[in-house]
């Protein structure tokens, strides 16, 4: 799969934010003290950094993570799994969606998480892999997300999930709720509760892999989120809590844009970033802050995230059953792989709000 642009560049990450935040362009231009011409050049997309840098302080915005992200200096690394699951990348008009495969490799039981709009590659590792899909869980239910959900419902004969404050009106799916468990055999699949970009949006947890992984539909993207018109506000809180209280090697599945960690999105996502970057030198201490520039080459020679350890036995629980009781995930124990090379991608797009 061709590298996968940043969902949102840095003035779209502005707009957005003024959008969620309610905050005018002249309200804004005030506030920050910049000239109306400036504004008007960074919300075309020319960085000026010194501007960047005033606007995001009244967006409650990290000026250094806007900055690196104007400047287009870092690009997640995730690391790569070696089995069970898998990324697919589908095209909707002028963006692209993503959805996702996870499955357990020895009972080959496997959950779709979202369905893109075309399902022709996923079918190609149903099949390659010798999967039985048993269940397609819904982040959300925009339209993009579950375009081809009947055409993968009809190829699989898998049962449909989605939350319960967003029913699906398929025939024979069914509904989850918050801190529900899935399990598909030694995979244990938690639904986070993230609501803000839609009433039911929902993290789906996943443990029992070479990593512990978010797919967290329109919660987060790399160095964003997902819009709001009125819940905005809430849904930063929520994903804050619920996400970014994850184990740090937690690999992030957004709903657009490219897979991601979460400690990556710690450091460069400007919602949830520091205000200054902190020196890598100056872990666990309060040192002076580095350049921007100097921070995202520092990431981009960085050791990969360490590796985390596989469950030791299968659980108990039905695959592709919910379990409300709150059953905990199978426990972790071997190490598994380190990352890949990082890589960088970069490409304009249009203003939107996905
Ligand atoms: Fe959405």
């Amino acid at each position: 799969m061709p590298l996968i642009p940043l969902e949102d560049n840095f003035n779209d990450v502005i707009a957005k934010a003024q959008r969620g935040y309610g905050i005018s362009d002249a309200d804004l231009v005030a506030r920050a003290e910049v000239s109306l011409e400036d504004f008007a050049a960074v919300k075309s997309g020319i960085p000026l950094l010194p501007v960047v840098r005033r606007l995001a302080r009244h967006l409650k915005l990290s000026p250094d993570a806007l900055v690196v992200l104007a400047k287009k200096e870092a690009y997640p690394r995730p690391p790569i799994f070696p089995r069970g699951f898998a990324m697919f990348n589908t095209p909707d008009e002028d963006i692209t969606v993503n959805n996702y495969l996870v499955w357990d490799p020895k009972t080959r039981e496997a959950a779709a998480v979202d369905t893109g709009t075309n399902i022709t590659d996923l079918l190609d590792v149903v099949k390659s892999q010798q999967l039985r899909v048993v269940a397609v869980l819904l982040t959300h239910t925009h339209s993009d997300h579950r375009a081809a959900l009947p055409a993968l419902l009809a190829a699989t004969g898998a049962q449909a999930w989605s939350h319960e404050r967003e029913p699906l009106d398929t025939p024979g799916a069914r509904t989850f709720a918050d801190n529900a468990y899935f399990h598909l055999g030694n995979i244990a699949i938690k639904t986070l509760p993230t609501p803000g970009h839609s009433p039911g949006q929902t993290t789906f947890y996943v443990q029992g892999l070479s990593w512990p992984l978010a797919l967290c539909g329109d919660s987060l993207f790399s160095a964003s989120v997902g819009g709001s018109p009125t819940r905005f506000a809430e849904q930063i809180k929520n994903s804050r809590a619920r996400i970014f209280s994850l184990p740090k090697d937690t690999v992030i599945g957004p709903g657009h844009g490219p897979l991601t960690t979460l400690a990556h999105e710690r450091r460069y996502n400007p919602f949830f970033a520091p205000d200054r970057l902190a020196s890598p030198a100056g872990k666990g201490t309060t040192a002076a802050p580095a350049s921007a520039s100097a921070q995202a080459e520092a990431d981009a020679t960085a050791a990969p995230a360490r590796a985390v350890d596989l469950p030791k036995r299968p659980r108990a629980g039905k695959a592709g059953r919910p379990d409300n009781k709150g059953t905990p995930p199978a426990k972790p124990s071997k190490s598994a792989k380190p990352g890949r090379d990082g890589a960088r991608a970069f490409k304009s797009r249009r203003n939107r709000s996905a």
